[in-house]
């Protein structure tokens, strides 16, 4: 079987749908040069998620230019869940503040601008869902705070958990063995039972166990 057939073949099925696609998201703003964003497969299976576990408060680590967030914050809103999400790139947080005006969700959403390793040192309360799409390379370093943040059978979405496996190009390749520990490190962490999806760029969804 070939990932990319397989993925292709996913992808067009989405195209049917009458949702907000990435290219679509993207096609109008000034900012051209951005981390890369979430898939519509990814974007897909979050909002499917929000739509069954309807969680009040979701945390967000790396907006780029907030496809995902815009993508979670139109789930949520129907039953007033809230987005908080953390970015230290001061353009592309400025061309996301704007995409959450226009896309008429910034009531539902929370910008932290910063180093999310100073911020999550600070922040306080309990996020039914954290979506982790940071630097790599930060990911086992900022587990602990996920862990602190995220509530009791609450869901922690690790994205781009494939990477050890898929051909990435030469920018990428310092984030493939953070990456593979960061995948280990889950398995072996007792609060969390994790499964990794091959969705999109692949994505580890755990669950904060109830004991824990
Ligand atoms: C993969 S992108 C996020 C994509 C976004 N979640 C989406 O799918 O639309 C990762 C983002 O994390 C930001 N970032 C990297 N290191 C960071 C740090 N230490 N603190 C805050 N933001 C950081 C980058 O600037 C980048 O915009």
């Amino acid at each position: 079987m070939n990932f990319d057939d397989v993925s292709n073949y996913i992808q067009s099925l989405y195209k049917q749908k009458e949702v907000l696609t990435q290219k679509e998201y993207t096609s109008d703003m000034h900012v051209k040069e951005y981390i890369p964003t979430v898939d519509d497969e990814s974007a897909a299976f979050l909002r499917l998620l929000i739509h069954l576990v309807k969680p009040k408060h979701i945390l967000e680590i790396g907006t780029s230019v907030g496809f995902s967030t815009v993508s979670m914050a139109l789930a949520a809103k129907p039953f007033g869940g809230k987005v908080t999400t953390i970015e230290f790139d001061e353009t592309v947080a400025a061309q996301a503040q704007e995409n959450f005006e226009k896309s008429g969700t910034a009531d539902s959403i929370t910008l932290l601008r910063g180093d999310t390793v100073e911020i999550l040192q600070q922040l306080h309360g309990s996020y039914d869902i954290i979506f982790q799409d940071v630097d790599k390379r930060l990911y086992s370093l900022l587990l602990p705070s996920c862990l602190r943040l995220l509530a009791s059978c609450g869901l922690l979405l690790s994205d781009d958990a494939l990477f050890p496996i898929l051909n990435l190009a030469k920018r990428w390749e310092n984030q493939i063995a953070p990456v593979r520990s960061y995948n280990e490190l889950l398995m072996r962490t007792p609060e969390l039972e994790s499964v990794l999806l091959p969705v999109g760029d692949g994505l580890m969804l755990s669950r904060k166990t109830e004991a824990a």
